[in-house]
């Protein structure tokens, strides 16, 4: 016991306000970032619409291409994808300007088996025609915490994450205003973490640790557990780790998840919209890469439906390679998927439901 409490990474949980002067390009001065009033959360809006239309998907659903609209400007790696209504997107993206270089000999320095690496976190603002209203840096040149995920929308805040781009690293979790796109430190901690969701009624958020296999959840001071025996004690002034829970999926590696609340048709439990991708076989038996969309279980990583998803990018990219965000739009289930690194194009997909009879 004491050893594997001496084996786990130190947390350094720190609750602070601090924000740095906003490093942001603006292309289009007379728009506004964000819709005002702000859309409401999925919990409040769709979440249960949600469940409901995921539960009629299948292999044979058919996905009728809405719209496809390049984004103006380099997207460089698109990290995480907010719809903030229907008329603004806003993306995170990971510039690199020098790549991390693997140690040799399979050597680990202070845990992690790689350089550092440089560059800088993006968060770009877009209008529904693809043109670019403004690109804010996120990180200082030089930060060593340059690699930013996925993000989630919780009717307030943007959250997100800033970490190391290496294995065993540090993060730093922070929420973004969509009017003005200020962002402040909410916690620290000593892992890589990535794609985010915030639980507003159990204020707590879950994020995924390198490669999406484990997942890491935090109480945050304030608001009101759903469960009793978890509620955070009135002295937590602080952000506190609650646990780590290892992803028992491994068909596809999650890139972006979606918050979606705690839903009647899972009794309550709180669950979130994955998608990913994973790259299955061997070099030697060939090779081919799966796409999929999961609803997935918060606290313990179980996903509770899964469907593939084999629709590809005019460039030929599978197109739950990178971000995701979904809602229900005229009672059907929309899909928006930002695959193509670079110049990349929203893809819009509309889910048909399934046949009982088709199988
Ligand atoms: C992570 O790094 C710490 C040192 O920073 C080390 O003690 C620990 O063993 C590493 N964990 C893993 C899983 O490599
Ligand atoms: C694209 O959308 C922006 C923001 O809504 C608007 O200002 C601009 O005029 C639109 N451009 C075109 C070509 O429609
Ligand atoms: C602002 O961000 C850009 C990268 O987008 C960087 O080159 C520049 O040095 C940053 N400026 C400041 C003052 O941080
Ligand atoms: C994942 O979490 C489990 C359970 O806490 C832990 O034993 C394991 O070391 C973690 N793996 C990584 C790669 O962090
Ligand atoms: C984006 O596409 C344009 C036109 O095809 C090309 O000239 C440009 O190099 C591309 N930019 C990047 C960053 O790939």
């Amino acid at each position: 016991m004491y050893l594997q409490n001496a084996l786990l990474p130190l947390t350094s949980l720190l609750w602070a306000t601090t924000s740095q002067a906003l490093n942001i390009t603006i292309s289009q001065p007379d728009v506004a970032f964000a819709p005002s009033p702000l859309p409401p959360s999925h919990t409040q809006s769709d979440g249960n619409a949600f469940v409901s239309l995921f539960q009629s998907l299948g292999r044979t659903t058919v996905w009728t291409l809405i719209s496809a609209t390049p984004f103006s400007g380099s997207t460089w790696e698109p990290e995480g994808l907010i719809r903030l209504g229907p008329d603004r997107y806003i993306v995170s993206c990971g510039e690199y300007t020098s790549p991390t270089v693997k140690y040799p000999n399979s050597l680990i320095i202070i845990g992690t088996d790689r350089s550092a690496g440089a560059g800088f976190a993006h968060l770009v603002v877009f209008s529904s025609n693809g043109s670019r209203i403004a690109d804010a840096t996120l990180t200082a040149p030089g930060a060593v915490e340059y690699h930013t995920g996925g993000l989630d929308y919780d009717g307030e805040w943007i959250w997100a994450t800033l970490a190391q781009y290496r294995p065993n690293s540090t993060a730093t979790v922070i929420k973004i205003d969509p009017s003005t796109l200020e962002s402040e430190e909410v916690l620290r901690y000593d892992d890589h973490l990535g794609g985010i969701v915030h639980d507003v009624d159990e204020s707590s958020v879950t994020a995924l640790n390198w490669g999406g296999r484990n997942a890491t959840r935090f109480r945050l001071p304030g608001g009101c557990s759903h469960a009793p025996t978890q509620s955070p004690s009135p002295s937590q002034s602080t952000p506190r780790k609650i646990k780590t829970v290892r992803n028992p999926s491994y068909y596809v590696d999650y890139q972006d998840c979606k918050f979606r609340g705690h839903v009647a048709a899972y009794q309550g439990r709180a669950v979130m919209l994955c998608s990913g991708v994973a790259t299955i076989g061997s070099t030697a038996t060939g090779t081919f890469n799966l796409g999929g969309i999961a609803i997935v279980d918060v606290e313990t990583m179980v996903p509770l439906d899964e469907v593939p998803i084999t629709m590809t990018s005019e460039l030929g990219v599978p197109v739950t390679q990178n971000p995701v965000d979904v809602a229900v739009v005229d009672g059907k289930l929309r899909l928006y998927w930002l695959p193509d690194q670079h110049n990349s194009t929203l893809y819009v997909y509309e889910a048909q439901p399934d046949s009982p009879y088709e199988y």
